[in-house]
């Protein structure tokens, strides 16, 4: 029996691409061997990371002076190798601290080189995004850095940051491909696979060109973005299995009408659990200021940590496992990325007023 898996990532993917997944396991298009057997350097692999690439280039309109890679070591890896590659000593980077993530991607570019940080939210327990009116670039700067979610604060930025003439930075992890972006108000955008493209092990990285061409010539070319590029992301054995299912992901994505379709789901998603929360006469407080709630991770207290305990627990009893916040956090957290069913946050909201009536 399948559940429903409200984990913040590795995350549910969607049913059809685990059973195309399965139904190509031993044969991948007559082969004989799976997707994990075959060569990284014979053409089917080649039409597989190349049909990816194409699904993220139209899911996102990406036009053709951008790049599109697939790297390994996790958006954690990218958190050092944006300032290893842009910072240089003459140079200093602006970063947004919006949540736990901008504030563990600031920490590795402090060892690298001169910060900025031009707006921080840990004072106020990281409960809202800035207004964009609230943000002032330093002109000189080398990139400006974001999160455009916060996937343990449940905090999502409502626009694309427009920095103007400074190159944006994006970390969007939890948000990607969940609904349409402006890509040309960034110059890179990364993110780990692990929530709405595919299984853990591979990072999307899609790069502008001038951006490629301010990388330094002396990398190790596996932390060179431009080599990687030239390299059609394949300077050695790339995560073979994980491109394959970001390919699948993005077909399904494409069946369901695109970003602008998943969009339109993934509010309505959201709006249904935020209003549970809210026509809960405070059992149910959700943790981040209204304007700023994410579409994908929907994070909420109870009156106690013992309460929230106890909630957890009977809704895995329920079919209903990942709900516990951050470890760092606490609460609870719903994430409802793309490939969670509409289903399960119906499911949940009935557990939530069955779960708030006996506890009352
Ligand atoms: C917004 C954000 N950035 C970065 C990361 C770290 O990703 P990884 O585990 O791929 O290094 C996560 C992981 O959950 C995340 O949610």
């Amino acid at each position: 029996m399948r559940i429903y898996n409200f984990s913040s990532g590795p995350a549910m993917l969607p049913e059809p691409v685990l059973e195309r997944a399965r139904d190509e396991m031993l044969s991948l298009g007559g082969t004989g061997m799976s997707v994990m057997e075959i060569s990284h350097r014979s053409s089917e692999f080649k039409a597989i990371l190349h049909g990816a690439e194409q699904g993220i280039r139209d899911l996102l309109a990406i036009p053709p002076n951008y790049h599109v890679l697939f790297l390994q070591g996790g958006a954690s890896t990218q958190f050092a190798m944006v300032p290893m590659t842009f910072l240089s000593k003459d140079s200093s980077a602006d970063y947004v601290v919006a949540g736990y993530w901008g504030k563990k991607a600031l920490a590795e570019a402090v060892r690298e080189g001169k910060t900025n940080v031009i707006w921080n939210g840990e004072s106020s327990s990281f409960t809202r995004v800035p207004e964009f009116e609230e943000l002032s670039f330093s002109p000189d700067a080398a990139y400006i850095h974001y999160t455009s979610n916060e996937t343990i604060d449940g905090l999502e930025f409502k626009y694309d940051l427009d920095g103007g003439d400074v190159p944006v930075v994006c970390d969007a992890c939890s948000n990607i491909l969940s609904k349409p972006i402006d890509i040309e108000k960034y110059a890179m955008i990364y993110a780990g696979a692990q929530k709405n493209i595919g299984p853990s092990g591979v990072t999307v990285v899609i790069v502008r060109d001038d951006m490629l061409a301010k990388a330094p010539g002396n990398l190790h070319p596996l932390m060179d973005y431009r080599a990687l590029a030239q390299n059609d992301s394949m300077i050695n054995t790339p995560n073979t299995w994980g491109i394959y299912l970001i390919g699948l992901v993005c077909d399904w994505l494409k069946e369901q009408g695109g970003v602008g379709q998943i969009q339109k789901l993934n509010e309505a998603k959201a709006k249904l659990l935020y209003d549970a929360i809210d026509s809960s006469d405070g059992f149910y407080r959700g943790r981040a200021e209204r304007s700023s709630r994410s579409t994908m991770n929907v994070t909420f207290n109870l009156a106690t940590a013992d309460l929230e305990q106890a909630f957890v627990q009977q809704a895995s009893q329920n079919g209903m496992d990942g709900l516990a916040g951050h470890r760092t956090s606490g609460g609870i957290r719903a994430s409802i990325y793309n490939a969670f069913p509409l289903e399960g946050v119906k499911e949940l909201i009935s557990f939530m007023q069955e779960f708030a009536a006996q506890n009352s």
